[in-house]
């Protein structure tokens, strides 16, 4: 049972987060520019499927992982409700499963590698899933205080450095590596910056 069991029914509802995950799909799409009609899209650590079905209509499919069954179930029910039959959720753990290799064009993930403890793990695993060619999409926080979560049970990063997750690319071989400031959280008290990562392998 993890913590996003409980907040998966309520988990769209936070308009600030809707819209990040809109910024990541558009930000995607305009730095793809080609015609995508044929890609095969996951989206890692899915959650609700915010991002992923902002690509649904215009792909072959979304295949969307995540270790929650409560945000996995909501994700399916979206897909049922709408009628869409190319995309769908399966429960996978990254910390203990693997992914399958050359599978496809290009792999998402939104504000989730800060709850993945190793994240050179996490970068390979993706990259290993994509086709060659293929990129790698990543959206997360930049380095924080450690007050962006009300409650950090779960949360094992507080944000990253730049070069960290360029080390992290490197290494797991990809090339045409771009990092900047995709948006910025506003909060009461702050605000706090999220980066878009992108590679190509
Ligand atoms: C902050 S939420 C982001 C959800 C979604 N990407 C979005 O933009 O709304 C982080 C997600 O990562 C998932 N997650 C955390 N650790 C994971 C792991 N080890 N394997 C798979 N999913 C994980 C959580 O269940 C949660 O749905």
């Amino acid at each position: 049972m993890s913590r996003f069991d409980d907040l998966a029914q309520a988990w769209d509802t936070k308009p600030e987060r809707v819209a990040g995950a809109m910024v990541f799909v558009d930000k995607i799409k305009e730095y793809l520019k080609d015609d995508i009609k044929s890609f095969k899209v996951l989206d890692y650590g899915c959650g609700s499927g915010l991002v992923s079905f902002g690509f649904a209509n215009d792909v072959e499919f979304v295949e969307g992982l995540d270790y929650s069954k409560g945000m996995i179930d909501v994700y399916n029910e979206k897909a049922k409700n709408i009628g869409m039959g190319n995309i769908c959720g399966y429960i996978h753990n990254i910390n203990k499963e693997d992914l399958p290799s050359n599978k496809y064009d290009i792999v998402v993930t939104n504000m989730t590698m800060h709850h993945i403890d190793d994240i050179n793990s996490f970068v390979n695993k993706l990259t290993h899933s994509l086709k060659e060619g293929g990129k790698l999409f990543i959206a997360d926080l930049y380095k924080e205080d450690g007050t962006f979560h009300s409650d950090n049970t779960d949360v094992v990063h507080f944000g990253f450095h730049e070069e960290d997750i360029l080390n992290a690319y490197k290494r797991a071989g990809l090339n045409d590596i771009i990092i900047e400031k995709l948006h910025s959280i506003g909060k009461p008290e702050k605000s706090f910056d999220v980066f878009i990562a992108i590679g190509t392998k």
